[in-house]
């Protein structure tokens, strides 16, 4: 796989709960790569957690300062990325992805997403009346444009360390 990869990142693509932040890390430990978050690299940039970027300065800037921080991520070799659920469905962000990277799709269905997200709250766009109905639509727009991934692999609720492994063979 390394060899294949010649360096090129790896990026996780996919909905909230998807996996992408665990999978990514047990991904990374198993082909020796450094793991790194692009939302955790946002909150350390901007000293705001997202919610705080959210509420304080809108949708607009989180997704511009995020296509950034991606951009720069993006320049290192050997590494996974996992990237914010909306960061593939912008299409400068997902354009450059798509140049730079190899991407994954973490697909997981609805019920597995909807408790996964339940277990933390720190999702601004979920903070409606109905996040389910709110995750349901979000399905319903982002799967056409998850589905340009390179790669898709099924986030199934089992181990996730399994689902890693599920990605290593998807890129042999
Ligand atoms: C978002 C997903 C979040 C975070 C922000 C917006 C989205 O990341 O970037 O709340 O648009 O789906 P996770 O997918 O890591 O929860």
């Amino acid at each position: 796989v390394a060899a294949r990869l010649g360096g090129r990142p790896l990026v996780l693509v996919g909905m909230m709960g998807a996996g992408k932040t665990t999978v990514g890390r047990r991904l990374a430990n198993r082909l020796g790569r450094q793991f790194i978050d692009s939302d955790e690299e946002i909150e350390r940039a901007a000293q705001m957690t997202i919610p705080e970027i959210f509420e304080q300065r809108g949708e607009g800037e989180f997704r511009a300062g995020e296509m950034r921080v991606i951009a720069r991520l993006l320049k290192e070799s050997d590494i996974v990325l996992a990237t914010g659920g909306g960061a593939f469905v912008n299409p400068d962000t997902r354009a450059l992805v798509k140049s730079e990277a190899v991407s994954i799709w973490l697909k997981a269905d609805l019920d597995v997403l909807f408790e996964r997200v339940s277990r933390r709250s720190n999702r601004p766009l979920l903070k409606t009346a109905d996040p389910r109905g709110t995750l349901e639509k979000l399905i319903a727009d982002r799967y056409p444009l998850y589905e340009q991934a390179d790669i898709t692999v099924i986030s199934r609720d089992v181990p996730q360390d399994n689902v890693a492994g599920d990605v290593i063979v998807a890129l042999l």
